[in-house]
């Protein structure tokens, strides 16, 4: 029988998963969207829940632009002229003037020489980092960031990996000092928001860093930073954590952010100085042997940035922010720890396994979908519910989530 031997290793893998309470387990299935009317933001409904309906305090859709009518318009509108999907990788024939176009808009709306895109962030990291170093490349990078950033150093060849504690900018500088004269080039790589916290890399105090031990290393210091959470939900205009510190002109020399979160749509991308954008186009694994996003969803994107760059998308940002800032003062009402900031990821600090999930469940049963992180997904002690606010959640929405977790009483 084929596998006979390799599937029960597979299924003995899955069940200590399970049983370690690190398996993510069976998916909710949306089987319908209704849109928000009135004081009644976006409802979903899932398979096996008959016409239960909830508000969804779990989308990374921030500004939630993937219901926007003109950004669904411009995706079907770049579906019916060039078709479904792009039908071949870039360099051979699958670059479409759509896709040109959003990567300069990319590159505009973040004030850089050129962007180029990638079909999700997750790509874009693994496929920037990996050629970026060299065997005489230090590779530095926070403890906390993202998964892609861990499996990208996983993929690299560098001289050497130096990990410093989340946030902590003396030992990024340290770690610095220590490869200084010894790596020609060093990559320091950090998330912009860190999304099971809601908190940000202090980028201002990280370039400023970077930029005073740039003339110990031959071929620079280079400041890497993965802003998928911040980019479009973050900062005045939505330019994200680089914009919320205001870190100077030319701090951060290679900033990631993804059309798939605030966006609303699909994809990730690349921003840089031209000269750097066009060696990833001659050595992106993932650009030159894997299919762009369709000429639909890049033309969905560049609806999606013209948004957020006008008044209207100036307004949502600002709805987001006062949101934020309601749900926040609501949980401090009702003694909820948080951490507090003006990102709208939000986690509930329950610090307990068995009252997280509880918890879960109670707003799951009234209609509310969040994410609980348990002890072994985070240490014992920092068990928390990710809630996540959308600008097209209402107040009336976010009242009701605040007396519905009020009215628990685990
Ligand atoms: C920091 C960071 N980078 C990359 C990604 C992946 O984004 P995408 O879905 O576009 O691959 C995520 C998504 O959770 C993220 O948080």
């Amino acid at each position: 029988m084929p596998l006979d031997r390799l599937t029960p290793v597979l299924e003995r893998d899955v069940a200590r998963l399970e049983e370690a309470g690190t398996a993510k387990g069976a998916e909710h299935v949306v089987v319908g969207v209704r849109r928000g009317e009135g004081d009644r933001g976006p409802r979903f409904r899932l398979e096996g829940e008959a016409d239960r309906e909830f508000i969804r305090m779990n989308s990374n859709s921030y500004l939630g632009l993937g219901l926007r009518p003109e950004v669904m318009e411009a995706e079907e509108e770049g579906t019916r002229r060039y078709g479904a999907g792009p039908g071949a990788v870039r360099f051979i024939s699958g670059t479409y003037d759509v896709h040109v176009e959003l990567e300069e808009r990319l590159a505009a709306f973040h004030g850089r020489e050129a962007a180029m895109i990638f079909s999700s962030a997750y790509a874009t990291i693994v496929s920037t980092i990996v050629p970026l170093v060299t065997n005489e490349t230090v590779l530095v990078s926070d403890e906390l960031n993202h998964n892609c950033i861990i499996n990208a150093m996983k993929l690299a060849r560098p001289a050497g990996k130096a990990i410093y504690g989340h946030n902590d900018v003396s030992e990024l500088e340290a770690r610095l000092d220590e490869w200084a004269g010894k790596a020609k080039r060093a990559l320091v790589v950090t998330d912009g928001i860190f999304s099971m916290r809601g908190d940000h890399a202090p980028l201002d105090e990280i370039a400023a860093v970077c930029r005073r031990f740039d003339d110990r290393f031959e071929e620079n210091v280079v400041l890497l930073v993965d802003d998928s959470h911040g980019v479009g939900a973050f900062g005045e205009t939505g330019r994200g954590v680089e914009e919320y510190v205001g870190v100077p002109d030319g701090g951060v020399d290679v900033l990631v952010g993804t059309l798939g979160k605030a966006f609303g749509v699909n994809g990730g991308y690349v921003v840089s100085n031209a000269a750097l954008v066009r060696f990833l186009r001659e050595s992106s694994p993932m650009y030159i042997y894997s299919n762009p996003i369709t000429p639909g969803e890049a033309q969905a994107a560049k609806a999606a940035v013209d948004f957020v760059d006008s008044e209207g998308g100036r307004r949502a940002l600002a709805h987001l922010r006062a949101l934020t800032r309601r749900f926040e003062e609501g949980l401090g009402r009702i003694g909820i720890e948080t951490i507090p900031g003006e990102h709208p990821v939000v986690p509930l600090m329950i610090r307990d396994t068995v009252r997280t999930r509880a918890m879960v469940r109670h707003l799951f049963d009234h209609g509310v979908l969040v994410t609980g992180l348990t002890y072994p997904v985070v240490p014992k002690g920092d068990e928390e519910i990710r809630t996540q606010i959308n600008a097209d959640h209402t107040e009336a929405d976010v009242d009701r989530v605040l007396e519905i977790l009020d009215a628990f009483d685990g």
